[in-house]
């Protein structure tokens, strides 16, 4: 068989490529970063491999823990097998401490906690700049059935909640992240969790420092961007090995 040339998909940090099985894809993480909807770019060496680990490691927790995600198996440094899904065009964030767009929008203080997990939908659109939108905006869409929306809901609780506890053990406070969900090719009834989870799409800070080990470091110009992606995995590591 002659290798594929041509990604099927390239996006702003992965590429994803066509496998033997036609249910199968392969995830490539690139080392470039991008903020501000790709008006930001840049390209760290080695954060392919870091976000490759960091996220196959937690997507194996969060299978142990009886929430299917569309990973099969990393297949090496900067890839890993997915099950091939159509992804769900809506983007679910969970914040339990006010930062980013949740301050600029409410003028609250950043790391004010709140008393039970917010979470908020974006309209995944790079022309629109992914608004944030609400669960009558996703009906009137028709971006994702009454059913699929109170599943993504408790997924997305449930994937806190593991998550909380993973980084608290590390010494990391969870402050928010962002989840992708798709329909699997084999079965669209069925939904899983999809895309990554890393430093790339968390807020994570130290919990005895309150240093920022997270995308906000590339965002923010804060130096040491891969430093910190590089100690979040060795935290993660020291924990699930
Ligand atoms: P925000 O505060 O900028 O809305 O971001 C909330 C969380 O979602 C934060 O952990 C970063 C993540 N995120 C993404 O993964 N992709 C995005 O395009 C944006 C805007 C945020
Ligand atoms: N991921 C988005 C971008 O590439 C935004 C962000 O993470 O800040 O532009």
């Amino acid at each position: 068989m002659i290798a594929a040339m041509e990604p099927l998909y390239e996006g702003k940090a992965k590429r994803l490529w066509a496998t033997n099985d036609p249910d199968v894809l392969r995830m490539e993480f690139k080392n470039d970063a991008t903020a501000f909807n790709g008006e930001k770019k840049a390209s760290f060496d080695d954060k392919g491999r870091l976000n490759n680990a960091i996220s196959t490691r937690i997507y194996q927790l969060l299978e142990s823990e009886g929430v299917p995600t569309h990973l099969v198996r990393r297949i090496d440094d900067t890839s890993a097998e997915v099950r091939k899904v159509e992804i769900l065009p809506v983007e679910v964030i969970v914040r339990n401490f006010a930062a980013g767009s949740f301050c600029r929008r409410t003028g609250m203080a950043e790391g004010t906690p709140f008393s039970r997990s917010v979470i908020e939908f974006s309209y995944k659109n790079d022309e629109l700049g992914d608004p944030l939108i609400n669960e009558d905006y996703i009906r009137e869409m028709k971006l994702a059935s009454e059913a699929e929306l109170s599943h993504l809901r408790a997924r997305a609780l449930e994937v806190n909640g593991i998550l909380t506890r993973l980084f608290d053990e590390c010494g990391l406070r969870l402050v928010d992240f962002k989840l992708e969900f798709g329909r699997l090719a084999t079965d669209p009834s069925r939904i899983v969790l999809a895309d990554e989870i890393s430093p790339d799409g968390c807020r994570l800070w130290d919990k005895k420092t309150g240093e920022k080990m997270d995308k906000d470091r590339f965002r923010r110009d804060l130096g040491g961007v891969m430093e910190a992606y590089r100690e979040v995995l060795d935290r993660i590591s020291d924990l699930l090995d």
